[in-house]
C-alpha cells in the first residue's frame, strides 16, 4: 500500500501583536484572568488589506522550501479555513494562482478548529489511491476579521496565522499512519457565525444584529471538547496497537491551555510532550496545529522516527486525530 508522508512543513504569523494588556483597553477583561483561563498572552492581528490567502502564500513558500519542492510539481491544494478571503473561488484557487502552482487541482474544507486534520486526512487518502502525488495541506485564518472585539467572552481568544505542509509518497513505511474524523451537527449552535451565508446574507439587520461575528457558548464546548479530544487519540492509539507512553509528541489544537492539559492527564502523556503555542498566538482555527507542528519540527522535537500524535476539536462539531510515524 501507498503511504503518504510530511515533506516539510512552513508557518507564518503577521507581525502585528495585540497583548492582554492591549485588550484591557477595549474590554472589560485583565490579563490575570486570560492566563489563567485559556493560557494566551498575546495574539498576532493581520492587517486590515491582508487576506486569509496572503498568511497561507507565506507559509506555503516555506513548506515548499523545506521539502526542496516548486509550486509547480504540487498537484493537490486543500486549504482548511472558516475565514475564506471571499465565499468564492476558494481560498486554495486564489493560492494556487500566488503560487503558480498551474498543474494542481485546489478545494477549500470547512471544518473549523479541526479544518487542518481533516484536509491533512483527505490529501492522504487522495494519494494513498495514487490519484495525486504531492499535496500542499493548509490551514490558514484572519480570525481577527470576524472577532467581535466588544464581547470579552470570545475576543481574547482568537488570533491571525497559517500553517502548511507538502505532503508527498513515502517510501520507507514512515508517514501517516491513521487518520480519525467525527462530527456531530447537532451541536453546531454551540460555536458558529450566523452572517454572511445563504441563511443571513449581509444586510442592513445581518450587521446591526452583530451576525457576521463568532459566537461561542465556552464553558459548554470546554466540556465536550476534553472528552472527544481523550476519546479520538485512544481510537487512533488502538487503530496503530500503540500505548499513550509510545507516542513522542503530541500537536494538539491551540484553544485554551486547560484543554491541553486535562487532555494530556486523562491519556498519561506528560506535558514535556507536548506542544504549545497558543500563549504566543492565541487560537488560530484551522491553523493552529501546523503552526505548532512547524515549530516542532524546526527545533528537533519533532524528528524521524518519533510517534507524533495531531488532536483537534472546533466547532460542527468537529473533532479528528491523526497518527503519523515521522
Ligand atoms: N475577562 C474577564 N472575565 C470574563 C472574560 C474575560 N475575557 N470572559 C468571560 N468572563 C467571565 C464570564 O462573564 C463569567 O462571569 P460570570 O460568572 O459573572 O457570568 C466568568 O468569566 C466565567 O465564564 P466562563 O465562560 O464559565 O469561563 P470559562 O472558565 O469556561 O472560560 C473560555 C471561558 C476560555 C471561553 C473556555 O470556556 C473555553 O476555552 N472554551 C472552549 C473553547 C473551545 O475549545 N472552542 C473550540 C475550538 S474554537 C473553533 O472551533 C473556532
Amino acid at each position: 500500500m501507498i503511504r503518504s508522508k510530511v515533506l516539510g512543513t512552513g508557518s507564518f504569523a503577521p507581525e502585528m501583536v495585540l497583548t492582554n494588556h492591549d485588550l484591557e483597553k477595549m474590554v472589560d477583561t485583565d490579563d490575570d484572568w486570560i492566563v489563567e483561563r485559556t493560557g494566551i498572552r498575546e495574539r498576532r492581528i493581520a492587517d486590515k488589506d491582508v487576506a486569509s490567502s496572503d498568511l497561507a502564500f507565506e507559509a506555503a513558500k516555506r513548506a515548499l522550501k523545506m521539502a526542496d519542492m516548486k509550486a509547480s510539481h504540487l498537484d493537490l491544494i486543500i486549504v482548511a479555513t472558516v475565514t475564506p478571503d471571499m465565499l468564492f473561488p476558494a481560498t486554495a484557487c486564489i493560492l494556487q494562482a500566488k503560487l503558480g502552482a498551474r498543474n494542481a487541482i485546489a478545494f477549500d474544507i470547512s471544518a473549523a478548529c479541526s479544518g487542518f486534520i481533516f484536509a491533512l486526512a483527505t490529501a492522504d487518502n487522495f494519494i494513498k489511491t495514487g490519484a495525486y502525488k504531492n499535496a500542499l495541506v493548509v490551514g490558514t485564518e484572519t480570525l481577527s476579521k470576524i472577532t467581535d472585539w466588544t464581547d470579552r467572552n470570545t475576543c481574547v481568544l482568537f488570533g491571525d496565522g497559517a500553517g502548511a505542509a507538502i505532503i508527498g509518497q513515502s517510501e520507507d513505511g514512515r508517514g501517516i499512519y491513521s487518520t480519525h474524523l467525527h462530527t456531530n451537527g447537532k451541536q453546531g449552535d454551540l460555536l458558529f457565525m450566523p452572517g454572511g451565508g445563504s441563511l443571513h446574507p449581509a444586510t442592513l439587520h445581518s450587521i446591526e444584529s452583530r451576525m457576521h461575528f463568532i459566537k461561542m457558548r465556552g464553558n459548554e464546548t470546554f466540556k465536550i471538547a476534553v472528552r472527544a479530544l481523550e476519546d479520538v487519540v485512544n481510537e487512533a492509539l488502538k487503530c496503530n496497537g500503540l500505548r499513550a507512553s509510545d507516542i513522542d509528541m503530541v500537536v494538539p489544537h491551540q484553544a485554551n491551555l486547560r484543554i491541553i492539559q486535562a487532555t494530556a492527564k486523562r491519556l498519561g502523556i506528560p506535558m514535556d510532550k507536548v506542544v504549545v503555542t497558543l500563549d504566543r498566538y492565541g487560537n488560530t482555527s484551522a491553523a493552529s496545529i501546523p503552526i505548532a507542528l512547524d515549530e516542532a519540527v524546526r527545533d528537533g522535537r519533532i524528528g524521524p522516527g518519533k510517534n507524533v500524535i495531531l488532536e483537534a476539536f472546533g466547532g460542527g462539531l468537529s473533532w479528528a486525530s491523526a497518527l503519523i510515524k515521522w
